[in-house]
């Protein structure tokens, strides 16, 4: 079954609005937890804006399941903390500085000795590496040649053309993981997706191992309730 890691940083965003510590994003992991979910994910950037680097200190302490870690690696701040945060996870991330969210996979073929160097730098340090990579055969034989463990296949793009034609969404995302399959790479997704389209991504992706929600997740908390919610989108994963 594919595992649900929810990603938290929108509690970090409403907190951030107006100082203080509410809400309380440690109280928002392990809840995470106890209302299914079968990971966490905080994606800290450089100016701190929603997670701050501290909460993935504060994280670590109370974790029962898996943690991931995700960033731009170009940072030497986020590979520190990483090192000594020690995630079940990382993921490697091509972010520009000031991006307000990622938008695009890694070019593995372009940026191949840099990969292999920094996935072997967080592997030695015991954490399994996952790069986000768009649904691209290339880039994911890339990402095989740079030892990667696992590739996050960038999902905003079958999103957007879900709602057009959900056959021609998914046929790039389905190709991709056969391919990764052959190559012993792991896969995850993550991006834009959500109740409507989960379940159809998760059916169609053969092999998919972990998927990475924040965006949609918290936005529909809001109407439905955290942990309602959570148990819906477990509810697509089976
Ligand atoms: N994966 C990566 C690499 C991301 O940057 C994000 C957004 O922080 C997500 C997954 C989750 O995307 P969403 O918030 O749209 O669910």
């Amino acid at each position: 079954m594919t595992k649900l890691s929810v990603n938290i940083n929108k509690f970090a965003t409403l907190r951030n609005s107006r100082g203080g510590n509410n809400p309380d994003v440690v109280k928002a992991a392990i809840d995470a937890q106890l209302f299914g979910a079968d990971g966490v994910t905080v994606h800290p950037r450089p100016d701190e804006r929603h997670i701050r680097y501290q909460d993935a200190r504060d994280i670590k302490q109370i974790i029962t399941t898996e943690f991931n870690i995700e960033g731009n690696c170009r940072e030497q701040k986020f590979i520190d903390l990483v090192l000594e945060v020690k995630p079940h996870q990382v993921t490697l991330v091509p972010d520009a500085d000031g991006q307000l969210t990622s938008d695009h996979g890694w070019d593995t073929i372009t940026n191949a000795d840099y990969l292999r160097d920094m996935i072997k730098t967080f592997q030695s340090a015991g954490i399994r590496v996952s790069i986000f990579v768009d649904p691209v055969i290339e880039m994911v034989e890339g990402a095989a040649k740079t030892g990667t463990d696992r590739i996050e296949l960038y999902t905003e793009g079958f999103a957007r053309e879900y709602l057009i034609d959900k056959e021609k969404a998914i046929a790039p995302y389905k190709a991709a993981a056969i391919r990764a399959n052959e190559l012993g790479l792991g896969i995850n997704a993550g991006h834009d997706l959500d109740l409507k389209n989960l379940a159809f991504f998760a059916k169609n992706v053969p092999g998919l191992l972990e998927v990475s929600i924040g965006h949609a997740l918290i936005a529909d908390a809001l109407y439905l309730g955290y942990e309602n919610t959570i148990q819906l989108y477990k509810r697509q994963l089976v």
